[in-house]
């Protein structure tokens, strides 16, 4: 997808746009996948994008302390996004590159390619493209705002740090991680979200979901129905938002 090819217009043409945002490991790409395959929606990982730019940095061989954003431009030239049944499969140089782009060079080479502004620009063109033709949930740290303003509904998703932690230790060693594991796991995680700051924005209008003691199939159910509750929203009566239950006659309220 090369930066100059995409239709970055405004407008999605009628299409849903949910915007799915928070830290590191607060469960989103994973509950915004479910909730699309909920809604028949596709899903859309934004970070994957800035995933797959890196892999592509990495693969050419220059040194990371070398990237400029001129050449990390270059490298976001060869990414694209192939779609899939459920989603978008990132690759670069037309290989999918799924497993490549959660390697440990790459998960810490990232925030540094994603603090750079004409990457932001790059990458945000790709998602707003995609749903120009699709209804997609996207997940990321700045959908609700820097992307899809406009988004039929935003989602921001916390998770106390050491839940975090747990959860995403539990998805890599597929077993219970120890008290010291977590707490390692903890720290990155705080340095993971200290990196990321002034991106991951939470949209005055987003709903807050703190995470912590819900299991994801309530999570799901509950932007679900967040999404559907969304899409009916109408203009007020006059009558709704007044008390069901009238106020005593007399004035006195007890
Ligand atoms: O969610 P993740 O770990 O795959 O994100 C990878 C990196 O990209 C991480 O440093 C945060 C950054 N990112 C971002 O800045 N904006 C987004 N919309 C998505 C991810």
């Amino acid at each position: 997808m090369s930066p100059d090819s995409v239709d970055d217009t405004p407008g999605r043409g009628g299409h849903v746009a949910v915007a799915i945002d928070g830290p590191a490991a607060s469960g989103k790409s994973s509950t915004a996948q479910w909730v699309a395959a909920e809604l028949g929606f596709r899903h859309v990982d934004s970070g994957a994008l800035y995933r797959a730019t890196t892999a592509a940095a990495l693969r050419s061989g220059v040194p990371p302390a070398e990237w400029t954003a001129a050449f990390l431009l270059t490298q976001a030239a060869r990414v694209s996004l192939a779609p899939n049944e459920t989603s978008f499969t990132p690759q670069v140089d037309g290989e999918s590159v799924t497993e490549e782009i959660r390697r440990p060079d790459v998960t810490r080479g990232v925030p540094h390619v994603a603090q750079v502004p004409a990457v932001r620009t790059w990458v945000n063109a790709q998602v707003r493209a995609v749903a120009r033709s699709h209804d997609v949930v996207c997940d990321g740290r700045d959908m609700g705002t820097a992307v899809f303003p406009d988004a039929d509904l935003k989602v921001f998703l916390v998770a106390d740090p050491w839940e975090r932690a747990r959860r995403r230790l539990i998805q890599r060693l597929s077993r219970g991680p120890t008290e010291e594991e977590i707490a390692e796991e903890t720290d990155r995680l705080v340095q993971r979200d200290a990196a990321d700051v002034t991106q991951t924005v939470q949209a005055k209008d987003a709903v807050l979901i703190d995470t912590t003691y819900l299991t994801q199939a309530e999570q799901v159910e509950r932007i679900v129905a967040l999404v559907r509750a969304a899409r009916l929203r109408r203009p007020l009566t006059p009558w709704e938002g007044l008390p069901l239950v009238p106020p005593p006659a007399d004035g006195s309220i007890d």
